[in-house]
């Protein structure tokens, strides 16, 4: 059994393919290996995982709601009280319109790591994020075993600097970084060495010193019209783009980031667990764990 493997989707460009990688990803891991547990939660305030995932069209919309939500995570609600059962077998967390609300009192970017250590979920967990290294980025990608930062372009490529430097501030291994060139469009043609844009970013990747996961993503009109249709759904591409290329595409990095969770035996929220509880003995418990300036929420407080 996989054992709380993190996978975040972060790139500070929009428009780069993140939440439909994100989401199909969570749909292809579900369709290849049926047994393993998969939950998928987005800091973006689109709410397309809530359209793609909820089940039954009746419900209200849980923007105008006091439901739980992802906004949770950071107030000390541990993950297996948030999750709901969504379409295709995937766990989804409900998405928020309360996290601009919740960023003004947001500084820390552990928060989310110490929420998750604490919960001990098996199985994959895949973060969507904003085009944006904001604070809820900054968290997802500190407890994160794998990172994939979609490009499509040189300036995408050039911000991944950014993601970089996190890392490195944090001492976090940049061996949990990869690239993955998305979007390209199998019509462009090069002269020379790099005969298309894939072969380019590639090599563009590589001569930074960034690593790339093995693959892409192409441009496909039949997958970005997925998201547009009469009903107002967002429809996979396994049950509505399975002649596309990018079907066979999604099923291969499902399958890489499979085989990586299993075949990498540390865990980042082991990390995260270990310095907890190192710092913990010099703490008073009741200050330990969350540390949203407004709200100082105890986890052990909320255990009782
Ligand atoms: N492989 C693809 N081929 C064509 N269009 C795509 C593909 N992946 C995503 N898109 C489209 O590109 C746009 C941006 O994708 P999205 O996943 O929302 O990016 P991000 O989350 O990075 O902003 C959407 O309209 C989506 O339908
Ligand atoms: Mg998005």
């Amino acid at each position: 059994m996989i054992r709380n493997y993190v996978v975040t989707i972060s790139s500070e460009k929009g428009g780069v393919g993140k939440t439909t990688l994100a989401t199909n990803l969570a749909i292809y891991l579900k369709a290849l290996f049926e047994d393993l547990p998969v939950i998928l939660l987005s800091f973006d305030n689109h709410f397309s995982v809530d359209r793609m995932f909820r089940i039954g069209a009746k419900q209200p919309p849980r923007e105008y709601s006091n439901f739980p939500d992802v906004s949770n995570l950071f107030h000390g609600t541990l993950i297996d009280l948030l999750t709901e059962t969504g379409e295709y077998g995937v766990q989804f967390i409900p998405s928020s319109a309360k996290l601009n609300q919740l960023r003004r009192n947001l500084d820390d970017c552990t928060v989310l790591a110490e929420n998750l250590a604490h919960s001990h979920f098996n199985g994959i967990l895949i973060i969507d994020t904003r085009p944006d290294l904001d604070i809820f980025t900054e968290n997802a990608l500190f407890c994160a075993d794998r990172v994939i930062v979609p490009v499509k372009d040189a300036p995408s490529l050039e911000n991944c600097r950014n993601i970089y430097a996190f890392f490195d501030r944090h001492k976090l291994s940049r061996k949990s970084l990869r690239l993955l060139p998305c979007l390209v469009d199998a019509r462009i043609r090069f002269e020379g060495p790099f005969r298309d844009p894939y072969q380019l970013l590639k090599a563009y990747a590589i001569n930074r010193g960034y690593r790339c996961l093995d693959g892409y993503i192409s441009k496909s009109p039949k997958v970005e019209s997925l998201n547009t249709n009469p009903d107002g759904k967002i429809y996979p591409v396994l049950t509505h783009g399975k002649n596309t290329e990018v079907h066979a595409q999604l099923a291969h990095i499902a399958k890489q980031v499979y085989h990586d969770a299993v075949e990498e035996q540390s865990r980042r929220l082991d990390e995260v667990r270990s310095s907890q509880s190192k710092s913990q003995t010099q703490k008073q418990p009741e200050e330990a764990i969350f540390r949203v300036t407004s709200e100082r929420v105890s986890f052990g407080l909320l255990q009782k």
